[in-house]
C-alpha cells in the first residue's frame, strides 16, 4: 500500500489510521506515536518518577504497541488499550528490578487481545526496525532543535553592542534576524555576489538525479535548484569562522571589508581565538603550524561579494562587531 503523508492522515479518523497501521504503514504508527507519546510519557513519569526512565519506558511502551497492535480489535478504545500496555511495561520494569532479570516471554501478559503476537518475536519486522530508526530520530532532531549556541566566552563592551544593535537592524536584519523577511531565503547569486561554483555545480541536472534517487517512502525528494545562496539566521556567529559557505573570510573584521582588501590567503584549523577580528587566529607562524592553508585564488574559494556594511565608518564597524558577538 502507498503510505499516506501526515498532511493525508490529519483527514483520517483514529480508527481508519489504526487500520492503517495494523496493515504495517509506517506513517499511521508515527501519527499514533506523535498523537499519544506525551500522555504515555506523562503515565510513565509519574509512576518511574524521574525523566530518564520515562523516556526508556516510552519507548518500550510503544515498541509493545507496534508489535501488538494487530491484535487491537476495538473492544477498549485505543488510548485506554495502550495506557494499559504502558502500566504494565512500568509495573514489569519494577518487578524486574525486584526479581533480577526475568525471561522475555515473561514480558508479554496474557490478556487475549495481546494473546497471540508473543510468537512473532522472531520474526523480521522490516517496518518496526525503520520505525524504531524514525523514532529516535525525531527525539535527535528535537533536542537538537532545543540546544542554544554556545556563548562568546570573552569580554564584551555591552554599550558599545548596544549601538551596534541598531546598525544591525538597519543594515543585516532583514536577511539576518530571525524572522527577518528575506532570512532563510536564497538571495540571488548575482545580488550576493559571493563565489558561484558551489551555485553552479548544483545542477538541474543533479536536483532531477537526487530527487529520483532510491526508493523508500520516507526519501527526501524536495531538492530544488535555487536562484542564490540563502539567508541564515546568525546565531552562534563567533563560532562559525571562518565565514561564507566556503570559509573564504577569516574573521567578521574581514568581512566588514571590501573583498579587495581581505585576506587572500590564510590559515584554517587553528583554535585559538582572535578576540579583535571575531574568528580564529588564521595568520603568523603559531596558526600556520597547527591548521592548513587556505587560498581565495583556487576554484570555489573566492571570497568576492557580500559587500553589505563594508562601506560604513570604521566607528560603526566597531560597533556592529561588538554586537555581531552576542548573536
Ligand atoms: C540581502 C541580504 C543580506 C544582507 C542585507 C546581509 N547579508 Fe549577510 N549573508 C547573506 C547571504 C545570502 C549570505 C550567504 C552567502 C554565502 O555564503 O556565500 C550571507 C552570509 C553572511 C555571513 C556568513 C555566515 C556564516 O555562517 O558563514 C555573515 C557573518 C553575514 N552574512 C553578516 C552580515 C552582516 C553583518 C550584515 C549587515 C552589515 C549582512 N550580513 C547583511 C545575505 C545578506
Amino acid at each position: 500500500m502507498s503510505p499516506l503523508k501526515s498532511t493525508d492522515l490529519a483527514d483520517l479518523t483514529e480508527t481508519e489510521i489504526i487500520g492503517r497501521a495494523q496493515q504495517g504503514d509506517a506513517g499511521a504508527f508515527e501519527h499514533l506515536y506523535k498523537q499519544h507519546s506525551r500522555h504515555v510519557y506523562a503515565v510513565c513519569f509519574r509512576m518511574a518518577g524521574n525523566s530518564s526512565d520515562a523516556e526508556e519506558l516510552t519507548q518500550e511502551a510503544f515498541l509493545q504497541v507496534f508489535r501488538k497492535i494487530g491484535g487491537f480489535r476495538g473492544e477498549s478504545s485505543f488510548s485506554t488499550w495502550l495506557h494499559r500496555i504502558t502500566f504494565n511495561i512500568v509495573l514489569m520494569r519494577f518487578r524486574k528490578k525486584r526479581l533480577g532479570e526475568i525471561s522475555l516471554e515473561d514480558t508479554f501478559d496474557t490478556d487475549d487481545e495481546f494473546g497471540t503476537l508473543g510468537k512473532q518475536f522472531g520474526r523480521v519486522d522490516l517496518n518496526l526496525t525503520g520505525l524504531i530508526d524514525r523514532i529516535g530520530l525525531m527525539r535527535l532532531q528535537k533536542w537538537v532543535g532545543g540546544l542554544k549556541p554556545p556563548a562568546y566566552p570573552f569580554a564584551i563592551d555591552r554599550g558599545l553592542a548596544e549601538r551596534g544593535e541598531a546598525l544591525f537592524r538597519e543594515n543585516c536584519a532583514d536577511c539576518h534576524a530571525f524572522g527577518g523577511s528575506k532570512t532563510g531565503q536564497p538571495i540571488p547569486v548575482e545580488h550576493v555576489g559571493t563565489d558561484r561554483h558551489r551555485f553552479d555545480s548544483w545542477t538541474t541536472q543533479a536536483r532531477d538525479g537526487f530527487n529520483g534517487l532510491s526508493d523508500f517512502d520516507w526519501r527526501y525528494s524536495h531538492f530544488r535548484k535555487t536562484s542564490g545562496y540563502m539567508a541564515q539566521a546568525l546565531d552562534g556567529l563567533w563560532a562559525r569562522a571562518p565565514y561564507l559557505h566556503n570559509g573564504s573570510v577569516p574573521t567578521l573584521a574581514d568581512l566588514l571589508r571590501v573583498p579587495g582588501d581581505r585576506p587572500k590567503t590564510f590559515t584554517v584549523g587553528y583554535d585559538v581565538y582572535d578576540q579583535q577580528r571575531v574568528g580564529f587566529v588564521s595568520d603568523g607562524p603559531d596558526s600556520k603550524a597547527a591548521g592548513r592553508p587556505f587560498d581565495t585564488g583556487r576554484p570555489g574559494n573566492g571570497n568576492s561579494g557580500h559587500l553589505y556594511g563594508t562601506t560604513l565608518p570604521e566607528a560603526d564597524k566597531r560597533m556592529l562587531l561588538e554586537f555581531l558577538k552576542t548573536l
